[in-house]
Parts: C-alpha cells; structure tokens; sequence
C-alpha cells in the first residue's frame, strides 16, 4: 500500500553507530527481509521505520510522503514485536480487537474481522484467554493477527515466528503471505532463520554491523554472494581462501588448491586481487574414488559421515588444505566412503571465486 524509502539513515545510542547510513527501497507490495547476526541493527532499524526512535540523519518516506518526524500513530503501521508486547490485561480478542477500536471502525465489523484473524493463526478456541494464560507460541500469534487485522499501510515484523515449532512455522510462513499478498502490505520481516527468509521473501538484506552488506533475490543471494560473510551467512558454504592466477580471461579463474591447479568462475563486481576466496556450497560438490586423478577435483579424506534420510553430509579434510563440508543428495551419490577414506572433491568449473 506504500513503498518504503530509506534514505542514509543514521542511527546512535551514546555515540555508537548502530545504523551507518543505511539505504534501502523497498516497492509497494513487496515482502522484504532483514537478515543478519545479532546485534547487526535488525531491530533498530524496524523502530526506525515505526517511529519509536528519532533518527539521527537521513530520511524516511512511505511514498511520496516524509515520515521522518511524523509520530508512529500516524504511520499507519503494524508492527509484530521481538517480545510480541501483548496487553496482559485484554483477552485475546480484545488485543486483536484493539487496533480496529482505535480506528473506529464499526462493531459488526470488528467481530467479523477479529475472528477471522484468529482463525487465521489458528487460536479460534482460545480468543477469550488472557496472555499469561498462553504458550509463547500462541502468544507470538495472536501479536501476528492483532499486526494483519488493521491491514496497515506498512508491516513491520521481528521475528514473529521465532517461538513456533518447526510444523507451525512453515503453516504461519503461507498464512502471512496469503494476508499480506491479499491485503497487497509492504512488509518488512526479521528473521533468524535463512531457509524462513529464502522461502518468503522477494528481496533480502543481509545486514553487517549497521550497513546492508547485500540485496537481492533470495537466487541472487545464493547464487552470487558479492563476498564471503554473505556466502556464510545465507545458506553454508565452503569459504575458502585460495591464491588465483592473474586473469587470462575476464570469467574464468585459475586456483591453486591442494596442490592441484583448478578452474573457477570470477564473480562479484570488481575483481583484482590475486588472492581470492572459493565459494563452493556443499551440494555443488562431488566425491569420486581416489583414483585416476580426475581434472577439478583435489584429494581429501573423510572425517564424519552423517546420513541424514535425504541427503549424506560428509566432513573431508582436503590434503595440505583446510576441511570442508561436501553433501551428497539421495540418488546423486558417487561413492559413500566412511571416515578415514581417501577420496577425491570434484569441484565444479562453474565455483565461484570471489575477491578477498
Ligand atoms: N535502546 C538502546 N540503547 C543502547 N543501545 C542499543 C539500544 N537498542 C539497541 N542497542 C544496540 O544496538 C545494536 C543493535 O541492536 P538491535 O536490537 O537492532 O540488534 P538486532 O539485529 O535486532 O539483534 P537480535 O538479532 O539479537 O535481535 C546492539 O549492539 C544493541 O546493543
Ligand atoms: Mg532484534
């Protein structure tokens, strides 16, 4: 119902720079995610947005229209706290009621609107309940239907789902989207959880103490980390330094690894350093025999092998190198050695190399 700009927003507590001139666009409509370690600024950048804290530079707009110093109540915001921040004193109904009562919207209405909302979550049988009567579960909620009920301009979300078991987390995954993608509500969501963030969002973030280190589609993200604390942080990867031959091509990237010398990919923007760092997701990787000496690949041993139904995940230590994780999907297996194998990592031409 709005798009989002943030503009070079800074922000400080006693001098600390907990936000470094921060931008971000965010369209109408769409379903963006903060990603990132704690303490990286994810919160404050959401009360920011909110208006629960004065920004100490840059501007904010929701449209055309300047929010920087307008008071959150009239920024037409929902917000899902960290800490779901429910009125102890109010049932659930009340809670989700209350921001529809706010509004002056009519009874009838209210009713038909509540229940549904907590139909929604799945609380139908308990909207008469107090929150100190519930799971932090149900808690976190009935905070998510009392945020979508008033269909805000912007939604603003921390972590809502971080207290749900693993089932209810991925039935509230399809339950927001369905009311945000209905409602058409530019959302901002926070999570922990990077198979969460792949799965629902359009664009992620990844944030680095107060800067975003990355934006793009959660492909984007996956495919092309621009460095290596994004290719760790969003999905695991091998990060692994490697000395790289001067360019002979402005693709192709020559690498020394264990000894042997392999072909890799150049990606990121700038690329001129000859120290370059590999990254390769465990499930790109292959394990072959130990013999013939096969091009790409380099030899390693087994150290664990964990079989995991759908997959086997094992940890190899590469010769003269450091260990590494190589995942072998049910049906794509080579070979299944077991610790103290030798083996050999078939690295695929397509790794990326990327500058340190
Ligand atoms: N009101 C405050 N006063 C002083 N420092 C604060 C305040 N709020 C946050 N900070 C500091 O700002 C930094 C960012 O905090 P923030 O809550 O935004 O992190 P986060 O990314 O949400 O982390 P988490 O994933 O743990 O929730 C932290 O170092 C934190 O200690
Ligand atoms: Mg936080």
């Amino acid at each position: 119902m709005a798009s989002i700009s943030i503009e070079n927003i800074i922000k400080e507590f006693s001098g600390n720079k907990v936000l470094a001139d921060l931008s971000l666009h965010i369209p109408d409509g769409a379903f963006y995610t903060l990603l990132g370690p704690s303490g990286c600024g994810k919160t404050t950048l959401l009360r920011c947005i909110a208006g629960f804290y004065e920004t100490d530079g840059g501007r904010l707009l929701f449209d055309a229209d300047d929010m920087t110093h307008v008071p959150t109540h009239r920024r037409d915001i929902g917000m899902v706290f960290q800490d779901y921040a429910l009125f102890p004193d109010k049932t659930v109904f009340d809670n989700v009621a209350y921001g529809l009562r706010a509004r002056g919207v009519a009874k009838p209405e209210i009713k038909q609107r509540v229940k549904q909302a907590i139909e929604s979550v799945g609380l139908s049988n308990l909207a008469e309940r107090y929150p100190a009567q519930m799971s932090g579960g149900q808690r976190q909620r009935v905070a998510l239907a009392r945020a979508l009920v008033i269909r805000p301009r912007v939604l603003l979300m921390d972590e809502p789902l971080s207290n749900l078991d693993a089932k209810m987390r991925t039935q509230m995954r399809d339950v927001i989207l369905d009311l945000v993608q209905e409602a058409h509500i530019t959302t901002v969501f926070v999570t922990h959880d990077q198979e969460e963030a792949l799965a629902m969002s359009d664009k992620i973030a990844i944030m680095d103490r107060g800067r975003i280190a990355q934006l793009g589609t959660p492909e984007d993200l996956y495919g092309m980390p621009v460095n290596a604390y994004v290719a760790d942080f969003i999905g695991s990867a091998n990060v692994i330094p490697v000395p790289v031959e001067p360019a002979q091509t402005p693709a192709t990237a020559y690498y020394k690894l264990s000894g042997r010398r392999l072909e890799g990919v150049r990606a990121g923007e700038r690329f001129d350093a000859d120290n370059g760092i590999l990254v390769a997701r465990p499930e790109e990787l292959s394990l072959l025999a130990p013999d013939p000496v096969a091009p790409n690949a380099v030899p390693g041993s087994v150290l664990r092998r964990q079989y995991l139904g759908f997959k086997t995940t094992y940890r190899i230590r590469l010769q003269d190198g450091p260990e590494i994780r190589v995942d072998q999907g049910k049906g794509h297996q080579t070979i299944d050695p077991h610790p103290g194998d030798s083996v050999q990592v078939l690295f695929p031409a397509q790794s990326r190399i990327i500058s340190a």
